[in-house]
């Protein structure tokens, strides 16, 4: 049956917004000449600015180990803008790099940290910034806790300074620990230095528009919240499916793997905003209390059947859209033998009354058939027919599915009447899509982060708790796999799944949402 698009038209939305712009803030980026700082964050700061939301009071000193001058920094951030700032104007990326200045030091070296502080002092009073020091850790996992621990010796990080004196933030990227060991190992390091309100812990799919839309469709909408539960709802799926493989950075990732990558951070964030309670406000807090406990409530996997809980893959060699792709042990800067996953899966139970006994199925994965991310929701299914004289016995269930990438989004499938004949029935999809309605391209993650950072608001970043009731739920997987009790399966590159994975959900009769629809 044809699926026809049911579009609202803007006209017809009533648009609420709340935007607060950007107090005045001087932003310290570590690992200032990276990939991060060039594709994300610099790029980022300009759309803020474009849309008026970056105080006049404002500036970036850019830390590294090269060895630029403001001139130069300045020059290779133009041309990163030039690349990778969409259509802000070149007069307002100009006016940006006017305001970054770079020092170059080693991270381990404790009068680097001296020099940091007279310099940020100087540009500070030459943009007249009366207002917060951000610290970036756009550099490896592994300096997060020493680059701390010297802003901390340095006289940088203002622990328990009050509100109202100049104030310090510390954003740290994922992953926050290799495991909950050395999670808490980084943790106490900050919290010597810096209180949790202090600390910007970041997930950047919190920041994705479709992510945050899961709050705003369940809290903002009657309709949904009644039938959120174990009565109504039969199983949830979250896909995280990429197309890229390791691309350039196998140096961090043949260390991490997937479990680590995506799974203890975006998936399970993912999870806890589906199917947590509803916070009493939206306060950064009160959120972040209901996530904690939905990932405290999740079951810990059962050891002795780890083949219907838990898989972990890696690509072979392959073809991804339409061209053929090597192998993960063939990528340059992965070991031959390398024991990496580059794909997982679990089946997981929330124990709680709302979600007793419905599984909830997570994947992700690398060089997948489709790039796509997505939840979805399937309803149960009628609890009785009334078509079944026409041979209409079972009927497809609804599925409530939020698109998150690449065609954000969200979809509903229910069955509806094809004209013609007395009792003929079709599947369709009522297809909602940010882009046609809105007519604006999604904004980047760090875009929102970098602003909420910047007003204080703690909302989309993950606390402490949060991220080790993750750690510890993996703990038991991390264990089992270092002692070999999990074995690898290979998946040929462009695969849309293959037999381990697919056995997790049919150990309960169900199959994977197809990323190709057939
Ligand atoms: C990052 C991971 O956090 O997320 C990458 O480190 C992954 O391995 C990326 O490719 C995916 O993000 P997005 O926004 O492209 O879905």
């Amino acid at each position: 049956m044809a699926v026809p698009d049911i579009q609202p038209s803007v006209a017809a939305l009533d648009i609420v917004c709340a935007e607060t712009a950007a107090p005045p803030t001087a932003l310290v980026v570590f690992g200032a000449s990276g990939d991060l700082a060039n594709r994300k964050l610099l790029p980022s700061l300009a759309q803020i600015q474009q849309r008026g939301l970056l105080n006049e009071h404002f500036c970036v000193l850019g830390c590294g180990r090269k060895e630029y001058s403001d001139k130069q920094f300045r020059q290779t951030a133009r041309e990163a803008l030039a690349e990778h700032a969409g259509d802000v104007p070149a007069d307002l990326t100009a006016a940006l790099a006017e305001r970054l200045y770079y020092l170059s030091g080693d991270y381990s070296d404790p009068a680097f940290y001296g020099k940091i502080k007279d310099r940020l002092a100087e540009i500070r009073r030459r943009h007249n910034v009366e207002g917060c020091n951000i610290f970036y850790l756009a550099v490896p996992p592994a300096l997060y806790g020493e680059v701390a621990e010297h802003l901390g010796q340095a006289g940088l990080s203002q622990k328990g300074a009050p509100a109202c004196e100049q104030c310090a933030r510390l954003v740290v990227e994922k992953p926050f620990g290799r495991d909950q060991h050395t999670a808490a190992e980084l943790n106490d390091i900050l919290y010597k230095w810096f209180d949790e309100a202090q600390i910007y812990r970041i997930d950047h799919y919190l920041g994705k528009e479709t992510v945050q839309n899961i709050m705003i469709l369940r809290f903002a909408n009657a309709i949904f919240e009644p039938v959120w539960n174990r009565n109504h709802i039969d199983n949830i799926q979250v896909t995280i499916a990429e197309t890229l493989g390791v691309e350039h950075r196998a140096s961090y990732y043949d260390k991490s793997g997937a479990l680590r990558d995506m799974f203890q951070n975006h998936m399970l964030q993912m999870m806890a905003l589906v199917a947590m309670e509803p916070p009493i406000s939206f306060h950064a807090d009160h959120i972040r209390d209901e996530k904690a406990k939905l990932l405290r409530s999740i079951r810990p996997f059962e050891l002795d059947h780890w083949n219907s809980c838990f898989v972990r893959g890696q690509y072979g060699p392959g073809t991804v859209d339409g061209r053929e792709a090597p192998g993960y042990r063939s990528e340059r800067g992965v070991a031959v033998d390398s024991q990496t996953e580059t794909f997982v899966a679990a089946r997981l139970f929330v124990d709680n009354w709302r979600w007793k006994d419905v599984p909830f199925y997570l994947r992700t994965g690398k060089r997948l058939a489709r790039k796509n991310t997505e939840i979805a929701v399937t309803f149960k299914q009628v609890p009785h027919s009334l078509f079944s004289s026409v041979g209409l016995d079972e009927m497809p269930p609804n599925v409530l599915v939020l698109k998150i990438q690449p065609e954000e989004g969200i979809s509903m499938r229910f069955q509806a009447k094809r004209p013609g004949s007395k009792i003929c029935m079709g599947t369709l999809d009522m297809n909602f899509s940010y882009q046609e309605v809105f007519g604006v391209a999604m904004p980047e993650s760090y875009q929102r982060l970098l602003l909420d950072c910047m007003v204080g608001d703690q909302t989309l970043f993950t606390r402490f708790d949060g991220v080790q009731i993750a750690w510890e739920l993996l703990h038991p997987v991390l264990e089992a796999w270092h002692k070999g009790k999990v074995p690898l399966a290979e998946y040929p590159a462009g695969s849309d799944s293959f037999s381990e994975a697919d056995a997790i959900v049919a150990v309960d009769g169900r199959q994977w949402r197809k990323l190709i629809a057939k």
